[in-house]
C-alpha cells in the first residue's frame, strides 16, 4: 500500500464495530487484555488449560537464556492425543473432524473424531514398523487429503518431528529440505487433483531421494505412498511402501507417549534474505497452547456448532496452525478442500460454504482480489447465510478488498479478523478480537492479549501514534520459533540482533492516531507473492545456476492480484547474448529461464517478467540497488541514483528495455 493510500484511509476512519450478538456471546471479552497486562505469564498459564497435560508444567516460561525460550517447563503432553483422543474420550467421537472435499465434484469424505483417532493410531503403528522413533524426522509431501493430516498427527504422536513440504515445490526444493533436517522417511502420494487434472508427486520424491543419496549426507530409508489418483508410479522395492499395505492392516490402538513440552513438533522451511531456506523449529507445548488459544479466541470458535474452513494449503504454516493443530486441539469441525477455487467452476468455494454450512471462513487477500475481478454475481449465486465470521491472512488486506469481502461474502454482517503473524511466530499475534475490537479496513489493529508488539524507529525507540517504523515483539510468546534447525547462530542473528533483546519480524508498520497497527510489507529482501514468502536471493541463485545467465537481480513489484510479483533482471553470458539477439530467440530464452526457476524452486517462484539488461545498478560497494529496479518494474520514475557507482546505468537499463519492448511490438 502506498503512503498516499494509507493516509487517505486513515482520514476516512472507517470502522466496523463488533456485531452485538457476537459480542454478547464471544469467547473472549475485553477483560483479557487487562488480565494479560496485569500478569502476562499468569495469562498464558491459564491459556494452557485449553490443552491436556499428562504431567502439569511447573514453570510457565524460562527466559534465562534469551533468545532461547522454554515454555511450560516440567510439563509433558502428546500433541496428537490433544488433537484427537481426548475429544473421543470426552464423548465427541461422532463429531465430524473433517468434511473433506476432493476436487473432482463427486468426491467427498466425512471423517469423525473417532475415525481420525483410529487412523492416526494405525499410521503411528505403521511408522513404528517402518523404523520411526521419537526424534526421527519425517518429510511429508502430499496433496490436500485426509491422509496428510493423519500423517502429521501420527508423526506428532510418535514424537517424530515432521517437515511438510508444499506439493508445489520442486524436487530440488524437497531434496534440500530432506537433507537439511535429515529426514529418514518421506510420506507422499502418487499425486493429487488440481485444476481438473491429476498431477504427480511421487516422481519428484524419487528425484529428491536420488539427489539426497548422491549428496552422501543421508539416505531416505522408506517412502510411504498414498494412492490418491491411481496413476502409474515408479517403484523402488525395499524403499517404497504403499500406505494401504502397511497402514490399513494395523491395530487402531496406540498408546500415546507423553513428551516434554519442549520436544520438537515440526520444522517448517521458509524463505529468508539469503538463498538457503530456514528450518523454523516449533516445539510441542507452547505451540499447541498458542495455536489452540488464538484459534478459539480470534475465530470465536464454538466447537459444537461452528463449521470452520481455512483455505490454506497444509504445506504452509497457516495449514499447520489453523487447519491442523489449533482447530483439532479445539475439537472443531472443519472443511478441507483438495483443489483450486475455480475448478470445475468459479463458484466452487461458495458452493462448498453453502453445502457444509460453513460459519467461519479464513482465506488470503490474493484470493479475495481474484474473486473481486470475477465479479460479485458468482458468489451471489450461493446461499452463504451460514457465515458469521471472516478471516484474512498472508499480507495486508487492502481496504477495497476488505470492504468487498465484508459486503459480498459476509453480507455486511460478518466481522473480519485481519490476522498478522508468521511462520516464525507460529500463532496469530496482531488481530482484532471479533467480539471486542472494531475492524478498520487495512489495519490488523492491536496485539492480542498476552502479546507485546511495538512499532519502533531505526534506533529501536517506540514511535508515537501517527508514525511509522518496524514491527517488533518485545516479549516471548508460547508459539514462538525456538531456533532455526541446526543453526542457533543464524536464529540469533536473523531475529534478535537488529534490536537486541527484541524479536524483529522484518515488517514495516505504522501506528495510526488511535495506536492501531497497519502493516506496510517487508523491509528486507523477502517478497510476498499471493501470501507466500519468497526470497529474492533464492530466485537469483536459481537464475544464475542457468548456464546462459551471468548475473541476476530479483525484485517484488506491485501486482493487482498477487500483491507482489516476481520481476527479474538478468545479464546474459556473452555466448548467450548473440543467440538471444537472433529474431524470436529472446522470448524463447525468457520462457526457458522462467521454466528453469520453476524447476529449481517451484511454480510459485516463476517470474512474471524477466528483463534482459546489460548492466545492473550497484553501489560503490557492489550491492545491487533493488529499490531502483523496483521503480523500473513498477513503471515509476526512477528514484535517487546518487549512490550508484555508475549513475548512467539506470538510463542504459531503461533505454534497453524501451527498445526491446518496441522490438517486441
Ligand atoms: O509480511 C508479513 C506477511 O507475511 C509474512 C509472514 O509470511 P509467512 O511466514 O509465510 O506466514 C504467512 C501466514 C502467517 C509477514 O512477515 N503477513 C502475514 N499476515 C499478514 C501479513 N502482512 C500484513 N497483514 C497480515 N495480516
Amino acid at each position: 500500500m502506498t503512503e498516499e493510500t494509507l493516509s487517505n484511509l486513515l482520514h476516512e476512519e472507517r470502522r466496523f464495530e463488533p456485531p452485538a450478538e457476537l459480542a454478547a456471546a464471544a469467547n473472549v471479552t475485553a477483560d483479557a487484555y487487562a488480565e494479560a497486562d496485569a500478569d502476562r505469564l499468569a495469562f498464558w498459564a491459564k491459556a494452557a488449560e485449553r490443552v491436556s497435560w499428562a504431567e502439569p508444567f511447573t514453570e510457565v516460561l524460562d527466559w534465562s537464556n534469551p533468545p532461547f525460550a522454554r515454555w511450560y517447563g516440567g510439563g509433558r503432553l502428546n500433541a496428537a492425543y490433544n488433537c484427537v483422543d481426548r475429544h473421543v474420550e470426552a464423548g465427541h467421537g461422532d463429531r465430524v473432524a473433517l468434511h473433506w472435499v476432493g476436487e473432482p465434484d463427486d468426491e467427498a469424505r466425512t471423517v469423525t473424531y473417532a475415525e481420525l483417532r483410529d487412523e492416526v493410531c494405525r499410521a503411528a503403528n505403521a511408522l513404528t514398523e517402518l523404523g520411526v522413533t521419537a526424534g526421527d524426522r519425517v518429510a511429508i509431501y502430499m496433496p490436500m487429503i485426509p491422509e496428510t493430516v493423519v500423517a502429521m498427527l501420527a508423526c506428532a504422536r510418535l514424537g517424530a518431528p515432521h517437515t511438510v513440504v508444499f506439493g508445489g515445490f520442486s524436487a530440488d526444493a524437497l531434496a534440500s529440505r530432506i537433507s537439511d533436517c535429515q529426514a529418514k522417511v518421506v510420506i507422499t502420494s502418487d499425486g493429487g487433483y488440481r485444476r481438473g487434472a491429476a498431477s504427480a508427486l511421487k516422481p519428484a520424491v524419487d528425484e529428491a531421494c536420488d539427489k539426497v543419496a548422491a549428496g552422501n549426507e543421508v539416505e531416505v530409508e522408506k517412502v510411504l505412498v498414498v494412492r490418491r489418483t491411481g496413476q502409474d508410479v515408479a517403484w523402488q522395492d525395499g524403499r517404497d511402501v504403499w500406505w494401504h499395505d502397511v497402514v490399513d492392516a494395523q491395530s487402531p490402538e496406540h498408546e500415546p507417549e507423553a513428551f516434554d513440552a519442549e520436544h520438537p513438533l515440526y520444522v517448517m522451511y521458509t524463505s529468508g534474505t539469503t538463498g538457503k531456506p530456514k528450518g523454523i523449529l516449533h516445539t510441542t507445548g507452547g505451540y499447541l497452547v498458542g495455536t489452540a488459544w488464538t484459534h478459539w479466541a480470534v475465530f470465536d470458535l464454538k466447537p459444537e456448532t461452528d463449521v470452520y474452513w481455512c483455505t490454506a494449503d497444509v504445506g504452509w504454516v497457516t495449514g499447520h496452525s489453523y487447519m491442523v493443530y489449533g482447530p483439532l486441539a479445539n475439537g472443531a469441525t472443519q472443511v478441507m478442500y483438495e483443489g483450486t477455487p475455480d475448478t470445475p467452476h468459479k463458484g466452487r468455494w461458495w458452493e462448498i460454504i453453502e453445502r457444509y454450512g460453513v460459519t467461519i471462513f479464513y482465506t488470503a487477500p490474493t484470493a479475495i482480489r481474484t474473486f473481486m475481478k470475477q465479479g460479485e454475481q458468482i458468489p451471489a449465486g450461493f446461499d452463504m447465510s451460514s457465515l458469521r465470521l471472516l478471516g484474512s491472512v498472508g499480507e495486508s488486506i487492502n481496504p477495497e478488498a476488505y470492504v468487498w469481502y465484508r459486503r459480498v461474502i459476509g453480507a455486511d454482517r460478518c466481522p473480519i479478523v485481519d490476522t498478522w503473524w508468521q511462520t516464525e511466530t507460529g500463532q496469530i499475534m496482531v488481530s482484532p478480537l471479533p467480539g471486542v475490537t472494531a475492524g478498520k479496513p487495512g489495519s490488523a489493529m492491536t496485539a492480542l492479549p498476552g502479546v507485546s508488539a511495538q512499532v519502533v524507529n531505526d534506533e529501536g525507540k517506540a514511535v508515537a501514534p501517527g508514525s511509522g517504523g518496524y514491527l517488533v515483539l518485545t516479549e516471548p510468546w508460547p508459539g514462538m520459533l525456538r531456533t532455526i534447525w541446526g543453526d542457533d547462530e543464524r536464529f540469533r542473528k536473523t531475529y534478535w540482533s537488529r534490536f537486541p533483546g527484541r524479536y524483529f519480524a522484518g515488517d514495516g508498520a505504522k501506528l495510526d492516531e488511535d495506536g492501531d497497527i497497519w502493516l506496510l510489507g517487508r523491509v528486507d529482501d523477502v517478497m510476498n507473492v499471493s501470501g507466500h514468502r519468497l526470497s529474492t536471493t533464492e530466485i537469483e541463485s536459481a537464475l544464475v545456476s542457468h548456464p546462459k545467465v551471468a548475473e541476476a537481480a530479483v525484485v517484488g513489484a506491485n501486482d493487482e492480484t498477487t500483491g507482489q510479483a516476481v520481476c527479474a533482471f538478468v545479464i546474459l553470458r556473452e555466448t548467450a547474448v548473440a543467440e538471444a539477439d537472433e529474431p524470436g530467440e529472446g522470448e524463447d530464452l525468457v520462457q526457458e529461464l522462467r521454466r528453469h526457476v520453476q524447476r529449481e524452486i517451484g511454480a510459485i517462484a516463476k517470474p512474471r517478467q524477466i528483463m534482459v539488461v546489460q548492466e545492473l545498478p550497484k553501489t560503490r560497494s557492489g550491492k545491487i540497488m533493488r529499490r531502483l529496479l523496483r521503480d523500473v518494474a513498477e513503471n515509476r520514475e526512477v528514484g535517487d541514483v546518487t549512490t550508484l557507482a555508475d549513475s548512467s546505468v539506470m538510463g542504459l537499463i531503461q533505454d534497453g528495455l524501451s527498445s526491446s519492448s518496441s522490438d517486441d511490438a
